[in-house]
């Protein structure tokens, strides 16, 4: 939630300060005519066919590319708002409109290739045919096993074909998926078996990443383990094998709990099953993220206002189109994935490659050997991966005999030096850049160009997706002009199909996290009243492009993965020895931000490098190795407010290298500078001149 900003004045000062120094207007680059004379969305004016005066109609358009069995009969269904039933009274099934509907004329082509990170394991190309196969089994399994429509089914599972096969086998019985990223600790898988009330498990016992086999069935025991202790229990554990028939981990099965699911579907060989027809608002998966508490939510999305989104935009944006190869370098474990690896791909009849393993592993020519040899052209990744990939084989691009028509970037902002490697090298300056911005809540893109109607423009989103309607709201309310130069708070006018139906299991935590702030008629029906607020700060350019500030609540955004600051100062504390833990975000070259953690210890307890390096373990061990701190130090005392708040705005600054600015009015103004002193050494290493990026000029900022 965004907090209330104490000076407003200040503020503003801070921001057009650095609007001055970072928000240099870019230069245009144009899609190619080629590009756009086979792009599946060129119409202009499809821009005023998804006009908000023809809201919510527009998005039948959506709903008629999937196959339904039963029509619906409202479009949108706002009685009880903000919870939106978007195409009520339809029947359909996902599982279906990604695979059965794709047989008549797609049987034989790939669905998937997946490619082992070894680069000596060959590539298993699964068939739409084969894919419908599979999934029917494991279905069959599933129901065999006493799972129902509306039971919730958690999976901590690598990027392997088995995930996908598992979520669109749910999808068919109506079961709800809900997959914890596999670099996630078992720990963290725990907690999320716990709130959404999952009684089986399904995992693999091991994957590869950067070049090591690693026992991922470890991590499934201390999930159960986590959840029980939570009080939910996991009956079952449903174990695949990365090499089918070989158990590759060294953790033991737990007897009467643990299964291999390789051994159980050979009772399932030839089975079918009818897809359920379901209707359009039951829900079709949750996934958790981080927000401004400690404790993660489940963003609940249902099934055929998610799919239709999904599928439109794979189609609109990414311009997927069956014959292309589509390769998008995300981990299902995010939304990315579901979105734009699974469900939508499929339901495009796509053939969308699934990479294992760690991008620049074995060396920085990887993702582009496998372009050339699979001849992908689509390519969608995140700026940190671009970033790498830069850093560590600048030329390597040009080795390799690739075309892309069409690159994505997602998930954090992306420097134009950054976006203009991707398009001169990676692109080969002649695929088109979409820059999409979006998240977890909104089940597909909000902030995009529609690649061969706009111009890119490097570092902005550009204008939004058709039938997004964004406004930029300050802090009273009022909207704040394109072209001002000033900040405020990204919010969608309008809800859309791909929109979260709820928070899993809190209901009330959705409508103030997301409504609260910009709803002034808490009963109403209407869906003007309900301006979704997104969570990132941003700028509208006179030309409406949108360029993204970063979050605006407790989240740090640490290589494309949302963090809440409260779980790592949680984990931190689960070291007994810590007293406070205050956690800051911090510039970084390749991962755009990276945790910095202030422990200060109790009473009596001598300050070592073995509490450091245990605050760094619990990090690990209680969210992933995503959220090792890059620093952890241990201070004196926290620079705290007379009420005894800590000023992590104060510890944002020493760790950013940037003027701590009027510290005076702290209770302990004195510590501010031990701290800097500890952190920066004794010279002043402060480059005050420069302005922080709003994210971290803000963070903290009320406490
Ligand atoms: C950030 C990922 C700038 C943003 C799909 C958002 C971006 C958060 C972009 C959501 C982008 C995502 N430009 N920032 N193109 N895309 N973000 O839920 O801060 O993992 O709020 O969803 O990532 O992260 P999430």
């Amino acid at each position: 939630m965004v907090k209330p900003r104490m000076k407003t004045t200040e503020q503003t000062e801070v921001s057009e300060a650095q609007i001055a120094v970072h928000w240099k207007e870019e230069a245009y680059y144009q899609p190619s005519e080629k590009f756009k004379a086979q792009a599946n969305m060129r119409d202009p004016h499809v821009f005023d066919r998804f006009g908000l005066d023809k809201f919510p109609d527009c998005f039948r358009e959506y709903a008629d590319m999937l196959t339904w069995f039963e029509p619906y009969h409202t479009v949108l269904d706002t009685s009880a708002a903000p919870f939106w039933k978007w195409f009520a009274g339809g029947k359909i099934n996902a599982s279906y409109n990604c695979v059965d509907r794709q047989l008549a004329t797609y049987a034989n082509k790939a669905a998937f290739i997946f490619v082992p990170e070894p680069e000596a394991e060959r590539d298993v190309v699964m068939t739409y045919q084969e894919l419908y196969d599979r999934v029917n089994e494991v279905a069959a399994m599933l129901r065999d096993l006493g799972l129902k429509g509306g039971d919730r089914v958690t999976f901590h599972m690598p990027m392997v074909p088995q995930l996908p096969i598992t979520m669109l086998a749910c999808a068919r019985l109506g079961i709800i998926h809900s997959q914890v990223f596999g670099g996630f600790s078992g720990q963290a898988c725990g907690s999320r078996i716990h709130d959404s009330g999952s009684r089986v498990l399904v995992t693999m016992d091991s994957y590869w990443r950067n070049g090591a086999l690693v026992d991922h069935k470890a991590n499934a025991d201390i999930a159960v383990r986590a959840a029980k202790e939570l009080g939910q229990d996991v009956d079952q554990v449903l174990v695949w094998q990365r090499y089918p028939g070989k158990y590759s981990a060294k953790t033991p099965m737990v007897p009467g709990r643990d299964v291999f699911v390789d051994d159980l579907l050979k009772d399932y060989q030839g089975k079918k099953v009818e897809p359920v027809a379901l209707p359009s608002e039951a829900p079709l998966f949750l996934m958790y993220s981080s927000g401004t508490t400690g404790k993660p939510k489940g963003a609940q999305h249902g099934i055929a206002g998610y799919l239709s989104y999904v599928t439109a935009t794979s189609k609109w944006i990414l311009d997927i189109h069956p014959e292309d190869i589509y390769w998008c370098m995300a981990d299902i474990g995010w939304i990315t994935g579901h979105s734009y690896i699974v469900y939508g791909p499929l339901a495009n009849a796509a053939t969308s490659v699934l990479y294992e393993g760690v991008p620049t592993f074995p060396d920085a020519g990887r993702p582009w050997r496998i372009a050339e040899r699979l001849g992908v052209n689509i390519f969608h990744t995140a700026p940190t991966a671009i970033r790498m990939l830069r850093k560590l084989g600048p030329q390597e691009p040009r080795k390799y005999k690739y075309h892309f028509k069409s690159m994505t970037t997602v998930g954090e902002p992306i420097e134009p030096e950054a976006w203009r490697w991707y398009y001169d090298e990676v692109g080969k300056q002649e695929a088109v850049i979409t820059d999409t911005w979006w998240m977890t809540e909104t089940g597909g893109f909000l902030g995009t160009t529609v690649p061969a109607i706009h111009a890119m423009k490097p570092g902005s989103c550009g204008p939004a997706a058709p039938g997004i309607h964004p406004v930029i709201y300050d802090e009273t309310g009022a909207e704040v002009p394109k072209g001002s130069g000033k900040a405020g708070n990204m919010c969608i006018r309008n809800p859309w199909p791909g929109i979260m139906q709820t928070i899993w299991g809190d209901h009330d935590r959705y409508v103030k996290t997301y409504y609260g702030k910009y709803n002034k008629h808490p009963r109403s029906k209407d869906w003007r009243d309900w301006p979704f607020l997104c969570g990132d700060g941003a700028v509208q350019a006179a030309d409406g492009y949108y360029r993204i500030l970063g979050r605006i609540d407790d989240v740090i955004n640490v290589a494309g993965h949302r963090l809440g600051t409260k779980e790592i100062e949680s984990a931190c504390l689960t070291v007994p020895e810590i007293a406070e833990a205050a956690v800051v975000p911090v510039q970084d070259e390749l991962k755009g931000r990276v945790p910095e953690v202030y422990v200060a210890l109790k009473p009596g307890v001598p300050p070592s490098q073995a509490l450091i390096d245990r605050v760094v373990k619990a990090n690990e061990e209680v969210i992933g190795k995503i959220a090792r701190p890059k620093h952890v130090y241990i201070v004196p005392d926290m620079p705290k407010t007379r009420s005894g708040k800590i000023m992590r705005r104060v510890l944002a600054a020493i760790s950013n290298r940037r003027d701590v600015g009027d510290v005076t009015t702290l209770a302990n103004p004195d510590v501010v500078e031990q701290i800097r002193i500890l952190v920066q050494g004794k010279e002043k290493a402060t480059t005050a001149q420069e302005a922080l990026p709003e994210d971290i000029a803000k963070f903290g900022q009320v406490e």
